[in-house]
């Protein structure tokens, strides 16, 4: 630190408003008029210590909508900082600066009164309040933040690719199997159009009776509204078990049981959906452990049957999984 800049500093320090200043914004970030009401002191008067300070590098500041708040720089550089420590040290006692403590309390207070007097009159509104700034449910796809980010996934029979691109912005690498060339060039130009995620999506083509990936291969496996496709579901579930390493995990998502039998005709569906004991009968068999079967709420205005999310996990303890391949033994 050069000598001139030693003097600078000190004189920027040597005036008791700016130290008050200083003292305050150390704590707390604040706008002009919340320091005009901390400091009791006219906007001209505040604004032109600020300035100088700012000036000089003891202040950083932001905008925010027609604000502007101001606080202590947090990268002052260690002469610059020895200084002010030894300045704090011979002013924080003051009655100026005590004072100044309590009223930036009661300055910060006002401005939580403000949301807690939105709050104590939005209950009624504020689902409606959030779902018109932010849409239905944001949380849902933040979840899968909580996703280890070297998680590796397959989405098997992942159709046009959606779960897959959606899965690849949070998992490590998304391999995403489906029999059908159309549907997989369907997912091949979703994930073009996504930047970012097209590297971390394999697409292949494979029947989910017999995945075209090495056993122990993922950490997670995904069968999404493809379960009722499949003519015999214990055999892809017996797949799924497989690829997946001990301790992976699996997620079914399905329609619970319905009566809907047009759907056969409509959309070639093989199974009117699923029981949970069914599920959990299939997924014992094939050696998946902790079974969690889930009824999933109707979506807003969703026309079809009620879907329920099952969850069960591959054991840690290979001797337990050695049963996976019983069905394909038996074939
Ligand atoms: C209803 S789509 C669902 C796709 C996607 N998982 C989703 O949630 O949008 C079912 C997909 O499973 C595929 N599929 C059905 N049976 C299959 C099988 N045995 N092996 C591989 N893919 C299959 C179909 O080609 C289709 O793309």
């Amino acid at each position: 630190m050069n000598a001139q800049r030693v003097v600078q500093q000190l004189a920027s320090l040597a005036d008791e408003t700016r130290t008050r200043l200083l003292l305050v914004l150390e704590r707390h970030e604040l706008t002009v008029s919340e320091l005009c009401a901390v400091l009791q002191m006219p906007q001209s008067t505040v604004s032109r210590h600020l300035r100088l300070l700012m000036g000089e590098g003891w202040l950083v500041s932001r905008a925010e909508g027609t604000s502007r708040y101001y606080r202590l720089a947090s990268g002052l550089d260690v002469g610059a900082r020895g200084l002010w420590e030894v300045v704090r040290n011979a002013v924080a006692g003051t009655s100026e600066a005590v004072q100044d403590v309590e009223r930036a309390r009661e300055v910060l207070q006002r401005r939580r009164s403000r949301s807690q007097a939105f709050f104590s009159t939005a209950a009624d509104r504020w689902d409606s309040v959030r779902a018109e700034l932010f849409g239905e449910n944001p949380e849902l796809v933040a979840l899968l933040a909580l996703l280890d980010p070297s998680l590796e996934v397959a989405d098997l029979g992942c159709g046009t690719g959606g779960v897959a691109a959606l899965v690849a912005r949070f998992a490590g690498r998304v391999v995403a199997i489906d029999e059908s060339p159309a549907m997989l060039e369907a997912a091949r130009r979703r994930l073009e159009q996504l930047p970012g995620t097209g590297e971390e999506v394999q697409l292949l083509e494979g029947r989910l009776e017999a995945l075209p990936l090495e056993s122990a291969s993922v950490d997670a496996a995904l069968l999404v509204l493809v379960l009722h496709y499949v003519a015999q579901p214990e055999r892809a579930l017996s797949e799924a078990s497989r690829v997946l390493r001990p301790g992976g995990r699996l997620l079914v998502v399905d329609m619970v049981r319905h009566g809907r039998s047009e759907y056969a005709e409509q959309m070639g569906h093989v199974w009117p959906g699923f029981e949970r004991e069914q599920m959990e009968e299939w997924l014992g068999e094939v050696g998946f452990v902790g079974h969690r079967n889930h009824p999933l709420p109707p979506a807003p205005g969703a026309k079809g049957p009620l879907l329920f999310a099952a969850a069960a996990s591959k054991p840690v303890d290979t001797a337990r999984a050695g049963s996976d391949n019983l069905l394909q033994e038996r074939e």
